[in-house]
């Protein structure tokens, strides 16, 4: 049982491990006396024990040339194969490797063994279409066994896989299609979400339609699952559907080993400019360090766990803790296709009941929604399974790590809150739940092999208990290795702030505790962190302003209960159009805008309509003034404003 610890306060409480977790708990205090004794020596200890390599490297860092990273880069192997295969050449073919279940209540299981001849069919399908090493494929897919089959399949081929998340729309679709320069796409005709089927086919063929200025994308080819069954329109030529080719091809495909340096995957994440970045991975540092995590942080016992990581593929969590990391260990999971509260509100505890989930990773944001609802709806299911909980996306507040621990936990299941980013590629700050003394709101602790400091703008560590800048100060296995296309913006988003220091920028403010453990502080850019996904100022502005009605537009993240943050946009319109129709028409006609325009994760919560905006005399725009507004604050110094009276003229118009 686990109690509280002498030294913790009412305001500051702490949580040792339970004793019967401590005793057996996978990763003990020697991993991390031999990553401090020596870290390189640690990540290849790690490297080698947790892959396959069909040629073993002898160099673990190349760091000559920063911020241009190589591990382990004279090795070669398979990523696929290490996450398939190998488990069952090793006598695992018959363990389970996903419980799918629909959200319809339809549900299939896959062995290892199954799912990997479903793989080594897909990559002949994929090579059919002529996808060979280097080349670029998007996927667009529910959260579907299929979805994890196509990552591994392009994976095998040593091609780069740019995953979609499937609330996009057909514009941010194509957008990335483009960038990436993808030769094929994967989609469905539709997933189930809230109770209905949701059609992807269309997006798809919109976002490929004639361009109408003579441009040729570079998509060859469409394959499509049916899903929903839903119609679709077909492109005779360009589009197949999986099922006619997938079944109909040997599963007998030879893994071919790649160099560690191989690109693994694109994944668009937003910047602080309008653009998304396509943050690009590679394979074996990326997959050490992912299987090392999810090991460690999460206490995996392949034989007996059933892990559950809630994140959509469409996400980094969604590479790094459905595909990558649990398939590497071996492990046993859960994928769930739909929305937590459909058919009704305890759909998710239903499904760790129905399949004695034991470890499971959600977010924040899930677990204050849960709250809302009330924990008589968790309490009617058998949730005594669970023996682990984890948390990612942005700071989990004590009162939702409290209610997590106490009504899905038990009160006592150790909670590990991790920080990391699509960038980091795996978990860089968290507990060890078999050695760490949990607080609940803190991320706690770099994980073993790795370095963070928190900093002031000269990179000057900051004193105990004061706010700075969250940076890393030593190349790790998993870190992106640029930016796809853009060499010049990854130096200069990450590298430059710190580049005499060869510090990693991340873009959030930290602090450090009295213990030395860490608290995020949120974002110091303007980047918004909704429901736990990444969202840019800039980029929803350029969707506002690109409307007909819009003069000229401003987005802040303002605090949300449920949300963390939710996107609250000022909007100046146009004479014209504020004559024709009401502020409150135009407002709900610029949210739902938004929601075409990028998706609806992106739709702002509200939408102001004002005659001003604040700016400085140089014409920038104080969003810390309307941030204020937004949270229904008094309004801050607004001395740097060319006209100070704007903001008293703002908050009226918005009250
Ligand atoms: C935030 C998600 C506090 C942070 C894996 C980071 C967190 C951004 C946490 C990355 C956490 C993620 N505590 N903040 N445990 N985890 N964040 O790229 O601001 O979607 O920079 O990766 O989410 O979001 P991304």
């Amino acid at each position: 049982m686990s109690s509280h610890l002498e030294g913790a306060t009412a305001s500051n409480p702490r949580f040792a491990p339970p004793m019967d977790f401590a005793a057996q708990a996978v990763a003990g205090r020697e991993i991390q006396e031999q990553a401090s004794a020596d870290r390189l020596a640690f990540w290849e200890k790690q490297s080698r024990d947790l892959l396959h390599w069909d040629t073993p490297f002898t160099r673990v860092l190349d760091w000559s040339t920063p911020p241009f990273a190589r591990w382990f880069d004279d090795g070669e192997l398979n990523v696929a194969y290490n996450c398939l295969d190998r488990h069952v050449e090793a006598g695992n073919g018959d363990r389970i490797a996903l419980h799918f279940e629909g959200e319809p209540g339809d549900s299939r299981s896959l062995t290892y063994a199954e799912l990997t001849s479903e793989v080594k069919r897909v990559a002949n399908v994929l090579e059919g279409l002529g996808v060979g090493p280097g080349d670029r494929v998007a996927i667009y897919l529910p959260m579907i066994p299929e979805a994890i089959a196509s990552l591994l399949a392009v994976a095998r081929l040593g091609a780069i896989h740019s995953v979609v998340f499937g609330g996009f729309s057909a514009d941010s679709l194509r957008a990335r299609i483009d960038d990436a320069g993808a030769k094929v796409v994967i989609t469905a005709d539709g997933g189930y979400r809230k109770g209905r089927a949701s059609a992807l086919k269309p997006a798809v063929d919109q976002a490929l339609a004639d361009r109408g200025n003579g441009e040729q994308g570079t998509v060859e080819h469409v394959l499509v699952v049916r899903r929903t069954g839903q119609e679709v329109e077909w492109n005779a030529g360009r589009d197949v559907w999986w099922h006619d080719v997938v079944p109909a091809e040997p599963a007998t495909h030879e893994a071919r080993a790649f160099p560690a340096e191989n690109p693994l995957f694109i994944l668009y994440t937003s910047g602080t400019t309008g653009k998304p970045k396509g943050i690009l991975h590679t394979s074996g540092g990326y997959l050490t360090q992912a299987a090392f995590t999810h090991k460690n942080v999460f206490d995996l016992r392949p034989e007996n766990d059933v892990y559950w990581c809630s994140a959509d593929i469409g996400w980094i969590t969604g590479h790094s803790y459905v595909v990558y990391g649990p398939l590497a260990n071996g492990a046993t999971q859960v994928i769930y296709e739909g929305t937590p509260d459909h058919p009704e509100p305890g759909r998710w505890w239903d499904v760790v009941e129905k399949y004695g989930v034991t470890i499971f990773y959600t977010a924040p944001t899930a677990v204050r929604s849960f709250m809302k609802q009330g924990r008589s709806i968790p309490q009617s299911r058998d949730l005594s399974s669970l023996r682990l909980l984890g948390s990612v996306g942005e700071p989990i507040n004590p009162e939702a790590w409290k209610w997590f621990r106490d009504v899905i936990g038990a009160g006592v299941t150790p909670i590990v809150d991790t920080w990391w980013q699509t960038e980091t590629g795996a978990i860089m700050i968290s507990a060890l739940p078999g050695i760490t003394d949990l607080k609940p709101g803190s991320a706690q602790v770099p994980i073993p092999g790795i370095s963070v400091a928190v900093v002031d703008e000269t990179g000057e560590p900051v004193a105990r208990g004061d706010g700075g800048l969250l940076v890393a100060t030593e190349p790790w296995p998993s870190m992106l290795r640029g930016i796809w296309g853009d060499p010049e913006r990854f130096v200069e988003t990450y590298w430059k702030m710190f580049a005499d220091r060869g510090y990693y920028f991340a873009g959030d403010g930290a602090r450090l505790d009295e213990d030395g453990d860490v608290w995020l502080l949120g974002r110091v850019d303007d980047v918004m962190n909704v429901s736990g996904h990444r969202l840019s100022t800039a980029e929803i502005e350029s969707a506002l302003v690109a409307h007909p009605a819009t003069a000229e537009a401003a987005v802040v993240g303002a605090n949300d209960e449920t949300t963390g943050q939710a996107v609250v946009a000022f909007v100046i319109l146009k004479e014209s159009y504020l004559k024709e129709n009401t502020a409150e028409g135009l407002a709900g006609e610029l949210r739902g805008w938004v929601g075409e325009q990028i998706g609806p994760i992106a739709r702002p919560r509200d939408v102001y309509i004002v005659g001003e905006l604040p700016k400085t005399r140089s014409g920038k725009i104080m969003r810390r003034l309307l941030r204020d507004v937004a949270e229904g604050r008094e309004v801050g110094d607004t001395q740097t404003l060319a006209d100070t009276s704007v903001m008293s003229v703002i908050t009226a118009q918005v009250r």
